[in-house]
């Protein structure tokens, strides 16, 4: 039972996710939590390795927290990786430092058959309890503020998978796309499933809503893009809806560009997280008014700080307003930002 102080109807993120114009609208920033702030420098020495971090719940919960106690954010994204259900899977995988995500590739029949799903609950556990931790935290320091679990698509994780590390065009997965459209189907039908599972298991442990990250979708023609992005994401809605009709998803399918109105009709979610590059004006004009956007500060602009930070944020802000909004980054928070700008945002986007 959710505590009176924890009404949802009283937190600001969950009524823009109902589709109401919640003014000043509620914000949280795409990777809050991370090296930019001193506290999380600390706790990730602490723990060493990014997966260690990942798999503690107490200090993954910690992080979690550290930036809503800083600026009093109105939703908490969970503190763990889009690769981490990968990972979960049997895939060998490790963050090095200054190089980014390492995974030992997915390439052939075998490769995938060497995944193990049946595991994936098991090992994701430390996970699911880091979000009972945050739960329990937020109902006692931050009762307004909404916690966000999250999974990547499957197409932006199928992209890591099968590549083995960040690219700039994926062209190993988007190949195998054409080539063995059976193979990278069986692919992507596995992270559906496990997906679906891990977030319903974020839910059951007091996710309030959910987002996908599809940060590669935009390396996609609408052809395959309606194949790998729209098809899948609409099946693994449809799979959280049966166990959790009523949790508001989110789905940015970054540099969509004009597919994301297809995106907005066809795939279920109730909020659409817009990319830096993409008109907020437009997207409202080409989506229902009811949809709630997230977005989409340019976070370049949140490191220069200033009258270009001031600028850009009024820009969104008059925009957005009157319609259900969420205030965010277009992308992730980049590390060398100042916090100092963080508050500075903060402070204008509270003064609507
Ligand atoms: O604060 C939050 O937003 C919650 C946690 C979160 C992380 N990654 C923590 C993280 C979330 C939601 C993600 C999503 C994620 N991870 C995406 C989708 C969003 C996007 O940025 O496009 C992707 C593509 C990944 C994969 C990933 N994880 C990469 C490419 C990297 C290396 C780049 C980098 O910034 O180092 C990571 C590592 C990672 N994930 C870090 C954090 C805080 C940095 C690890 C560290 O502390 O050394």
């Amino acid at each position: 039972m959710p505590s009176v102080s924890e009404d949802p109807s009283q937190k600001p993120l969950l009524r823009a996710l109902a589709g109401e114009a919640v003014w000043p609208p509620p914000m949280w920033l795409m990777r809050q939590a991370g090296r930019y702030l001193p506290e999380y420098r600390e706790i990730r020495a602490q723990a060493g390795d990014f997966i260690a971090l990942c798999t503690a719940p107490a200090m993954a919960a910690e992080v979690t927290l550290q930036p809503i106690r800083r600026y009093g954010m109105d939703g908490a994204i969970l503190f763990s990786d889009i690769l981490m259900v990968p990972w979960a899977m049997g895939q060998p995988l490790r963050f090095a430092e200054g190089e980014g995500p390492v995974l030992e590739p997915v390439r052939d029949a075998a490769a995938i058959n060497r995944l193990d799903p049946s595991v994936c609950a098991a090992n994701a556990a430390p996970i699911i309890e880091t979000v009972r931790l945050v739960r329990a935290g937020l109902a006692e320091e931050a009762p307004r503020t909404t916690l966000i679990g999250f999974a990547g698509s499957p197409f932006t994780v199928a992209c890591y998978m099968v590549e083995g590390h960040g690219s700039r065009d994926f062209a190993a997965a988007r190949g195998m796309a054409y080539g063995d459209p059976a193979l990278f189907g069986r692919l992507i039908r596995i992270l559906v499933d496990a997906s679906a599972d891990y977030l319903c298991a974020q839910a059951d442990a007091g996710a309030e809503a959910l987002m996908l990250f599809d940060s590669w979708a935009g390396l996609l023609a609408p052809s395959q893009f309606r194949r790998w992005v729209i098809e899948p994401t609409a099946s693994l809605v449809r799979a959280i809806r049966k166990r959790h009709p009523a949790i508001p998803l989110i789905g940015f399918p970054r540099l969509a560009g004009p597919m994301l109105v297809e995106y907005a009709q066809r795939t279920g979610v109730q909020c659409l997280g817009i990319d830096t590059s993409m008109d907020l004006r437009w997207a409202a004009s080409a989506v229902p008014p009811s949809m709630c956007l997230q977005g989409n500060l340019d976070p370049l602009s949140l490191v220069t700080g200033g009258m270009a930070l001031e600028t850009e944020a009024r820009s969104i802000l008059g925009a957005m307003r009157g319609r259900p909004f969420i205030f965010n980054l277009g992308h992730g928070i980049e590390k060398v930002t100042s916090p100092d700008n963080v508050s500075a945002l903060v402070r204008l986007v509270r003064t609507g």
